[in-house]
């Protein structure tokens, strides 16, 4: 039994995609709908319709270990999401998550306005971690306007919400992170991790950088940043009692979502292997952590969630 609930949502099953990938048009969120997912996520919305950067924008790592992206936000405006929310089969059994990513608070606010005032049942999160649109640092390392905009959005929405936080590389960052997300009750859970920001790839033979933007800094994902994505699970899931955590990073197979659990996920994200593989990812690992769960003997998630062991 893979089934989870998260912001007090039944999920069939506990994968979903990571927002950014397969989610950004009517065509890849059908995809993501047809697929075994258990959920699914919408591009991270902005007031207006962004075109993003110039490609190559996002590309596999030769090496194998992950990936690199500079999107640049490429989305259709937020109304173009809210249209697939008042449209989107709520008896599906797949809960609808719409990820929100303003420019800045006031954007924020609209976007958060106008869905507040559709009454859907979609659960809202709200994006603290987008590293990609240059000039903007994220809201998520600057732990005073993270807390002002909560301040803001967080009476607002009223409902259940959640936020999509960076990685954390830094013990007194999760406590402060941690202190300010326990001010909020209908804050109820917390994904983590965006991608770790700003690598570089360069190509030995050229001797140049693998994607064009930002002089070719990117986004990192995939397996270089799963032991990241763990740390910052466990270190959330131990600090936000009586919220939730949802996992991403470096997901390639049942033994990482396995992983992922253990560290305190209620569901898990893929990104990196999603983009590669497709849509029949949420098949394959499905059945790789039922395998996993059979040979280790657990029957639900809740026998093993939060339950890794230390020395
Ligand atoms: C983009 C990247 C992110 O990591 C994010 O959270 C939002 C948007 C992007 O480049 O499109």
């Amino acid at each position: 039994d893979l089934s989870t609930k998260v912001a007090g949502l039944s999920l069939p099953n506990l994968l979903f995609n990571a927002s950014g990938v397969c989610c950004q048009t009517e065509t890849d969120l059908k995809l993501m709908i047809e697929s075994e997912s258990g959920s699914l996520i919408t591009k991270s919305a902005t007031y207006e319709y962004r075109e993003g950067n110039p490609s190559p924008r996002y590309l596999p790592l030769p090496s194998g270990l992950g990936s690199i992206n500079s999107m640049g936000l490429p989305n259709e405006g937020y109304e173009y999401y809210l249209n697939f929310a008042k449209n989107y089969d709520y008896s599906s059994k797949k809960p609808l998550f719409i990820s929100l990513s303003g420019l800045s608070l006031a954007d924020n606010v609209k976007m958060c306005e106008a869905f507040v005032a559709a009454e859907l049942p979609c659960v809202l999160e709200v994006n603290f971690s987008c590293p990609n649109v240059p000039g903007k640092p994220q809201l998520g390392y600057d732990m005073e306007a993270m807390e002002s905009a909560l301040n803001v959005l967080a009476p607002l929405i009223k409902k259940p919400f959640g936020v999509k936080l960076p990685p954390y590389f830094d013990i007194a960052h999760f406590d402060t992170a941690a202190t300010i997300f326990n001010k909020f009750d209908n804050l109820v859970y917390v994904t983590c991790i965006n991608s770790v920001g700003n690598g570089l790839a360069i190509d030995f033979e050229t001797e140049s950088a693998l994607i064009k933007p930002k002089d070719g800094f990117g986004g990192l994902g995939g397996l270089m940043v799963l032991n990241t994505a763990l740390a910052n699970v466990n270190a959330f899931y131990r600090r936000l009692p009586g919220k939730q955590v949802i996992g991403v990073g470096g997901v390639t197979s049942g033994k990482e979502v396995f992983l992922h659990v253990l560290a305190g996920a209620s569901a898990v994200q893929i990104g990196t292997t999603l983009k590669e593989e497709g849509p029949t990812v949420f098949a394959r690992i499905n059945k790789e952590l039922t395998d996993i769960m059979i040979a280790k003997g657990y029957k639900s998630l809740d026998e093993f969630r939060g339950k890794v062991k230390t020395l």
